[in-house]
């Protein structure tokens, strides 16, 4: 293969969008906004955003700081920052963690787009049992999933294929405002329905009777989760990065509009979901069972108003499952091109079909075809094996390696660009990395492995 520059984002608000697109995702719509309901409202956003500047930043930046730094797949990074070693098997975890994501996040994907199809053809319309039923027989049909999936992974693999600034961040800067926009659209009709004030005061009135142990670390887990952290794709992504991206500022602006786009979602859901007086829970069923109905029933009396804002729903879901996806795909593709020694179109075909085969397996899991393993469908089993056990044995040992093995001057260099800039809070944030992430990280771990 030719030797040729590595490929760079062409501007900072390319960097931003295109990060920002890897945070916003299903994680967003889906999760956040039950969390919040159900945990004590404003209480459970103040401790969110604590976990998000003590835990989130903190460890976006050890990724920042080790992709910039090394400005290579994530393999290779860490094995460059460590001289080799065993320290490369970190890296081997993240970038087989987002391979493994890739592959059953493209299968949910894939169902948004065929929301989008059916939204768009009529076909969301009827009583909960029939919308239940529609959910049911779609995802369990065997061949109608996989080929919405393959049609979402075509669509990224061309995103991607086209490269870092002429894809990725073209792309982000594209479908990232107009998420926004959607997100908006949908805000402000659900908040004018009649009704909608119980659904504001229940996402945002403060319960402090809820606080509890439980609900720190589902905060904690939720922050993790949903900033992308521990599977190499902020890693992967800043080694796009320029020399002069000030790292502090862009870990916190990418924070900060995941923050708001969460939040966002919350007054998208619950307000249309109380003025027809149905409780909103969180996940597939939520997104694919529940809202059909609220949104139905909710503009009821004005159809067509239904109809656009069920279409710009999934436009917005697919939009943000994009944007994820991509980044989860570049990891991959990152590391196949530049370790394989092959273009990076090549790179990309090996991910795109690798992980379209694991993920048809993953979506037939779900139908009649049983393909079960230690007693869970490989959908579920891949979604607890990467998110619950490889993302927070990543991101601890990120932060152990970072903190306590890698030579201080070079975080330091790192943080401040070669000291060009003041790096005042560079104090506070290793002590963030030796003790607070590392500390807080395991508890999530055990907690969600039901230890503690
Ligand atoms: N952060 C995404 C979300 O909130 C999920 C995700 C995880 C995306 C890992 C990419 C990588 O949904």
């Amino acid at each position: 293969m030719k030797q040729t520059k590595r490929a760079n984002f062409g501007s900072r608000l390319g960097i931003i969008l295109a990060t920002a697109g890897s945070a916003v995702g299903l994680g967003n719509v889906w999760r956040f906004p039950y969390m919040t309901g159900q945990n004590g409202g404003a209480v459970f956003i103040l401790i969110y955003i604590g976990c998000v500047l003590l835990l989130g930043i903190p460890c976006m930046l050890n990724e920042f700081i080790i992709g910039r730094r090394a400005q290579t797949n994530m393999v290779r990074a860490y094995s460059k920052l460590s001289g080799g070693g065993p320290w490369r098997l970190i890296g081997l975890l993240g970038v087989l963690t987002g391979f493994l994501i890739t592959s059953y996040y493209a299968v949910v994907s894939g169902w948004c787009l065929q929301y989008v199809y059916a939204s768009l053809a009529g076909k969301l319309k009827g009583d909960p049992q029939y919308i239940q039923q529609f959910f049911t027989d779609f995802s369990q049909n065997p061949w109608k999933p996989i080929v919405w999936m393959l049609i979402f992974f075509l669509i990224t693999h061309f995103i991607i294929v086209r490269g870092v600034e002429k894809g990725i961040e073209r792309a982000s800067k594209l479908m990232m405002p107009t998420l926004f926009v959607l997100l908006l659209i949908i805000v402000v009709a659900s908040c004018m329905l009649p009704g909608a004030g119980k659904g504001i005061s229940f996402l945002f009135s403060p319960d402090w009777s809820k606080l509890n142990g439980e609900v720190f670390l589902g905060a904690m887990g939720q922050a993790f989760y949903s900033l992308s952290v521990g599977m190499g794709c902020l890693c992967t992504y800043a080694s796009y990065f320029s020399r002069d991206t000030h790292l502090v500022h862009s870990a916190s602006q990418i924070a900060v509009i995941d923050c708001v786009v969460a939040i966002l979602a919350g007054l998208m859901i619950f307000p249309a979901a109380f003025s027809v007086g149905v409780s909103p829970d969180s996940g597939a069923s939520l997104v694919f069972i529940t809202l059909p109905n609220v949104f139905q029933q909710a503009f009821g009396s004005m159809p067509i108003v239904g109809y656009v804002v069920g279409l710009l729903f999934y436009a917005l879901l697919s939009l943000a499952a994009l944007t994820s996806l991509m980044s989860l795909h570049e990891v991959s593709t990152a590391f196949f091109h530049e370790e394989l020694h092959i273009s990076r179109r090549a790179g990309a075909w090996i991910v795109t079909s690798c992980c379209a085969v694991i993920g048809a397996f993953c979506s037939l899991s779900l139908g009649d075809v049983h393909i079960e393993l230690f007693g869970k469908s490989l959908f579920d089993l891949f979604d607890f094996v990467t998110g619950q056990l490889f993302l927070p044995i990543g991101g601890f040992l990120t932060c152990i390696f970072l903190g306590w093995f890698v030579p201080k001057h070079i975080i330091h260099e790192e943080f401040t660009n070669n000291g060009r800039l003041r790096g005042r809070l560079f104090g506070i944030y290793l002590f963030a990395v030796r003790f607070v992430c590392p500390v807080g990280i395991l508890l999530i771990f055990l907690n969600q492995l039901g230890v503690i």
